[in-house]
């Protein structure tokens, strides 16, 4: 009976050699190890045996189980492993999906990297400003219509009786950046919140400071005009700095833009807080000049605010206005962004319209 075993064994060994799928070895299986197949029918005969043989017998009967079952199952995993779905570890992965940023942020971005490249410092000042930072210590007069309601929007403040109004001054969302050229002159140097009154040393001049930021005017929306948009702001300051000196500044940053053969023009325009005020046009990238929609026919397309810092601004800034001199400057990075890709309304950039935003 032993004998019977082994050859059955070597049966079982060369079916399994040859076969080939989930259906054969299944069939070996049942036939050999299965409880009315072949190894079935000799365990039978295993109660008419004497306990000696029996024991003989069982170990066999064991043994056969062990070589045919590993048999199996190496062949099987063996044709699990060439016929089923690989993973190949060389193929390229799937890129994960990135955002980029919004078209306002990466012209923000290379304006501030020009002034970063001329040396610029680059700060920044808060949004809910006072009325003392935005229009006093800038020598705006206290009648002027900026300040107004309609241009301004004025925060509620509960105090308003004339002592508490000194410790709770008035608030604003700011107008324009140019609050931070008083901020950043009066805080100490050290102080990131450019909060006034703390200790430490101020700046003093020689001043080449930038400020990227959001302001905010009370008007009404359309193609052109938003409640909120952004700015940069620029201020110089040393001894001998001349209007020149403005010029040549806010060329470079024209051309690093527009390239080089952009056309500027300089017209007297007039901002409290500088004398003389100039606005900067350079000639419409439309129609170059010959007059357009774009241009509202003038063939130029107004860019920038800028002037010499008022001798009195200098005076609030604790500048000797008699021995420095400065240039300060103000430029609508939307419109900057709108003319240099083409884009014809303002309020597109606010829309949260991913359309809009995934063109740049
Ligand atoms: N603050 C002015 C504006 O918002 C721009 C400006 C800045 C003009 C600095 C002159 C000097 O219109």
């Amino acid at each position: 009976m032993l004998e019977d075993l082994k050859n059955l064994q070597n049966n079982a060994l060369a079916e399994i050699g040859k076969a080939h799928d989930h259906d054969a070895f299944e069939a070996v299986r049942v036939k050999y190890l299965g409880r009315s197949g072949e190894l079935g029918k000799i365990s039978e005969k295993l109660g008419s045996l004497s306990q000696g043989e029996r024991r003989v017998l069982g170990q066999a009967v064991n043994e056969f189980k062990r070589v045919v079952s590993g048999a199996l199952v190496s062949k099987e995993s063996e044709y699990v492993r060439s016929s089923g779905p690989r993973v190949d570890l060389t193929l390229p992965g799937i890129p994960p999906k990135a955002g980029h940023l919004h078209p306002l942020t990466q012209f923000m971005r290379r304006v501030v990297g020009i002034f970063e490249r001329m040396g610029y410092e680059v700060l920044q000042g808060p949004e809910v400003e006072t009325e003392e930072y935005n229009f006093d210590l800038l020598n705006v007069p206290k009648d002027h219509p900026a300040r107004d309601m309609h241009d301004t929007f004025w925060l509620r403040q509960k105090v308003s009786n004339s002592k508490s109004e000194i410790r709770n001054p008035k608030l604003l969302l700011r107008t324009h950046t140019s609050s931070v050229q008083l901020r950043a002159m009066l805080a100490p140097k050290t102080d990131e919140s450019l909060a006034r009154g703390r200790r430490g040393e101020t700046r003093k001049s020689p001043v080449r400071l930038i400020v990227p930021g959001r302001v905010f005017r009370h008007e009404a929306t359309d193609a052109g005009h938003e409640t909120t948009f952004y700015q940069c702001e620029g201020l110089v300051i040393d001894k001998g700095i001349r209007v020149t000196d403005l010029f040549g500044t806010l060329k470079t940053l024209l051309q690093e833009i527009f390239g080089s053969d952009v056309k500027m023009r300089i017209r007297p325009h007039y901002y409290p807080f500088v004398e003389p005020g100039f606005d900067i046009d350079i000639a419409c990238l439309i129609c170059h000049g010959r007059g357009c929609s774009v241009c509202k026919q003038s063939g130029w397309l107004e860019m920038l605010g800028s002037g010499m810092v008022h001798p009195q601004v200098l005076r609030n800034m604790k500048i000797d206005p008699r021995i420095y001199s400065g240039f300060a400057f103000g430029l609508g990075i939307d419109r900057f962004m709108m003319l240099y890709y083409g884009v014809n309304d303002v309020r597109l950039s606010y829309s949260g319209d991913l359309r809009f935003v995934r063109q740049f």
